[in-house]
């Protein structure tokens, strides 16, 4: 349980600090709803699996956070529903973001491989005849955290209370308070294109260095650097999200890849970043990350409160409320805009 939260609200651990390994499920449901139940029973089971999984190894740091999608949620749980879900928006900018399906998400973190594919083969076990995995993405660390462009991602990512403010939400909807939304995007490089640009420009692009991770000088950096265009700003505030990018590959294909994670209080944040990214800020003033990355997935999911996942079992679409039913005074009081989560310890 994370510092400062009603033991009624507990949080999936979206800020598990990074790992050395990932694996990332993407299902799609059948569409035969008498496969609900078989859904969430899992969802219920699905603590007690990462504890059976994860204790043998503690300092493995096993954690698992599950994701469900716009219409997933309908079927499985209907009204309420969180104020912010719906499908990812494709971008047809200057560079298209495509939006691609996707029921439920898990993503899988621990220190090593092995447990990240023991606890996905056991989910995945479960969940046969009632879902598919359509995209599964074994994510490496790969030297000091860089991605395979060579550049450290993750630097400015915010951690401890920051994190929080930045994903959890709060009482702008009181009913999912202490859940989160995920967009996740796989990237396909062209590094031969990338290796043929010389560095400097390379660090224009990014907005850092590459060797020593500094990031340049405002007065350096050009208007489309990645890092200007996803810096984005609300009444002079910084809207942050929290990322775990993972590389990812198959060197015989050719195949060199970014999994692009990030979790928010709401998707409008990321979704803001992408507009800046795929059409440009302003239109035209586009990512040039992007003319050597190419985005093939993009789907958007909600991220329930751990204690809504272990009643589950007892929810069914048509008869759900909220299973642990906040009293007032625990309500978590997120004001994501003013920095303070306005509950225990980080009031
Ligand atoms: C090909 C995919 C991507 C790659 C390789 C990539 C790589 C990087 C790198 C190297 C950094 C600088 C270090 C850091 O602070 O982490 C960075 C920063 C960042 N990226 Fe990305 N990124 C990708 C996609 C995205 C997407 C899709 C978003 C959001 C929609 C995003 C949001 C951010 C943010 C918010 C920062 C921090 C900016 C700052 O405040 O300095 N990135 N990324």
């Amino acid at each position: 349980m994370q510092e400062g939260f009603s033991p009624l609200v507990t949080p999936q651990p979206v800020d598990t600090k990074l790992t050395q390994a990932a694996v990332f499920l993407v299902l799609t449901l059948n569409e035969d709803v008498s496969v609900n139940p078989q859904v969430l029973d899992l969802m219920g089971d699905l603590s007690s699996l990462v504890r059976g999984v994860g204790f043998r190894i503690p300092d493995g740091r096993l954690s698992c956070i599950t994701g469900i999608g716009s219409h997933a949620w309908d079927r499985l749980f209907g009204q309420p529903r969180p104020k912010e879900l719906h499908p990812f928006q494709e971008i047809n900018g200057v560079h298209h973001a495509p939006s691609t399906p996707g029921d439920l998400l898990f993503h899988i973190r621990a220190t090593r491989m092995d447990l990240c594919f023991e606890l996905a083969a056991a989910i995945v076990s479960r969940l046969e005849g009632a879902g598919v995995v359509i995209d599964e993405v074994h994510g490496f660390k790969y030297f000091d955290s860089r991605d395979l462009l060579g550049f450290v991602d993750g630097t400015e990512n915010p951690d401890g209370q920051a994190a929080q403010v930045a994903t959890l939400i709060g009482d702008e909807d009181p009913a999912f308070a202490g859940g989160s939304y995920v967009i996740v995007q796989k990237y396909l490089h062209n590094l031969k294109k990338w290796d043929g640009i010389p560095t400097e420009v390379q660090e224009h692009i990014i907005g850092r260095k590459k060797v020593s991770d500094i990031e340049l000088q405002e007065s350096a950096k050009p208007s489309y650097a990645h890092n200007v265009l996803t810096n984005i700003e609300e009444n002079g505030q910084q809207l942050q999200i929290v990322r775990d990018n993972m590389p990812f590959g198959e060197v015989g294909k050719g195949e060199f890849g970014t999994y692009f994670i990030g979790y928010s209080c709401s998707p409008a944040r990321t979704e803001q970043m992408l507009q800046n990214m795929f059409v440009g800020k302003p239109a035209g003033n586009y990512d040039r990350l992007l003319d050597v990355s190419t985005a093939v997935t993009g789907a958007l999911f909600f991220i329930p409160t751990s204690d809504f996942l272990d009643d589950a079992p007892d929810m069914a679409a048509g008869t759900s409320a909220p299973a642990t039913p906040v009293p007032a005074d625990t309500q978590p009081t997120t004001a994501p805009h003013d920095g303070s989560l306005g509950i225990g310890s980080l009031k």
